[in-house]
């Protein structure tokens, strides 16, 4: 047996395709001195992989890919060699690792996982991982909700959308969302409790969706998507509301020439003492590690759902992540690398 590795080919202007991306074969590693092999089970694709595959020169949060270098992911994995490792070989792990069917790690970053904690251990990747994080992250920490607040959420139906409707189902406030779909859009209303939803991709007007699913205004925006939602979001914002700048995926893959002019807006803010701020989950480690119990202890109690979409192996890895930026996912997009 060999291992398969995806590697950047190239990178990608505009649209990201298939084309970008190559499948690497060699042989199985071993570990080092203090070093483990992992054979990885399951991994992530999550839009912010988009940014990482872009020009170097680009100043970002978090560093590039390098081109004929592995692309990286959050991975689920257990380590089947220890080379006096920090893990016993049978170790279930999550951290960051290569798009690859194996990795080799030192344990930095890694987290051991419970192997009897009852939860598919894709959650690790999804709910319980950092698209749960983020989602109660800016509810929280950004947003600072407050029990019958009206919230709405842009891809309501995604990894951390689903989970930021319900966080603020639970809390007691008014929910509605958008997504890209019938089916989705019955999801959010009829599976997990969203008070209101619509297609925004039939809607005729933004800003009148919106009004139409939060009658009395938008409290706390969670921004997922940018863009002409935001301007007709920002229409609908209340007195000292809040908007929580998550994501803005409508632009992930747009160039000088097609990236949105939107939002026009922005001065309703002043008047409305709005305020909007943006954050990067990993800088919340604190309210992170609180969801772990949260988020754990609700889905347990039955509190919580969630929805993934499972694509099978790792040379399918590519072409699931550019369905994810398309939306073809329906909730979190996993990718299984191998059964457990
Ligand atoms: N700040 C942070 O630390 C942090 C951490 C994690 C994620 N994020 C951000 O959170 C957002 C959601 O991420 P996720 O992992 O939960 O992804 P996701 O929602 O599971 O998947 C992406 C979804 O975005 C929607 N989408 C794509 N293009 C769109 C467009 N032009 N307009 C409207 N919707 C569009 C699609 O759903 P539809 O079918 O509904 O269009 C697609 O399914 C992203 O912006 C991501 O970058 C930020």
């Amino acid at each position: 047996m060999s291992r398969k590795t995806i590697l950047l080919k190239s990178r990608p202007n505009g649209w990201v395709s298939e084309d970008n991306f190559e499948l690497s074969l060699s042989e199985i590693p071993e570990p080092a001195e203090s070093e483990m092999l992992l054979e990885v089970l399951y991994m992530s694709v999550d839009p912010y992989m988009r940014g990482r595959m872009n020009d170097p020169k680009i100043k970002s949060y978090i560093p590039p890919f390098q081109i004929g270098a592995p692309c990286e992911a959050g991975i689920v994995g257990r380590v089947i060699k220890s080379n006096g490792g920090k893990y016993p070989e049978g170790t279930l792990l999550s951290g960051l690792g290569p798009w690859s069917t194996h990795a080799i790690t030192d344990g930095t970053g890694f987290n051991p996982l419970p192997d009897d904690s009852g939860v598919p251990l894709s959650y690790y990747l999804g709910i319980l991982g950092m698209p749960g994080m983020t989602a109660y992250v800016g509810l929280k920490a950004i947003a600072n909700l407050q029990e019958g607040e009206s919230v709405y959420v842009s891809a309501a139906s995604g990894a951390v959308g689903q989970v930021v409707g319900q966080i603020a189902k639970n809390m007691g406030c008014h929910v509605s969302g958008s997504a890209g779909s019938d089916d989705k859009v019955s999801y959010l209303t009829d599976d997990i409790g969203f008070d209101a939803a619509f297609n925004y991709k039939t809607a005729d007007n933004l800003t009148h969706a919106i009004r139409e699913a939060n009658p009395s205004g938008v409290d706390v925006y969670f921004e997922n998507v940018g863009g002409a939602m935001l301007e007709a979001v920002i229409n609908n914002i209340n007195m000292k509301g809040r908007i929580a700048l998550c994501g803005m995926i409508a632009d992930y893959n747009a160039t000088a020439e097609t990236i949105s002019t939107s939002p026009r807006n922005l001065t309703v803010l002043i008047g409305r003492n709005v305020k909007m701020e943006g954050f990067i989950v990993s800088n919340y480690p604190k309210e992170s590690l609180e969801w772990l119990q949260v988020g754990a202890q609700w889905i347990k109690e039955g509190k919580l759902k969630y929805r993934e979409s499972v694509a099978e192996g790792v040379e399918n890895a590519p072409q699931a992540f550019i369905d994810m930026l398309k939306g073809k996912n329906f909730g979190k997009q996993v990718v299984r690398i191998k059964a457990d």
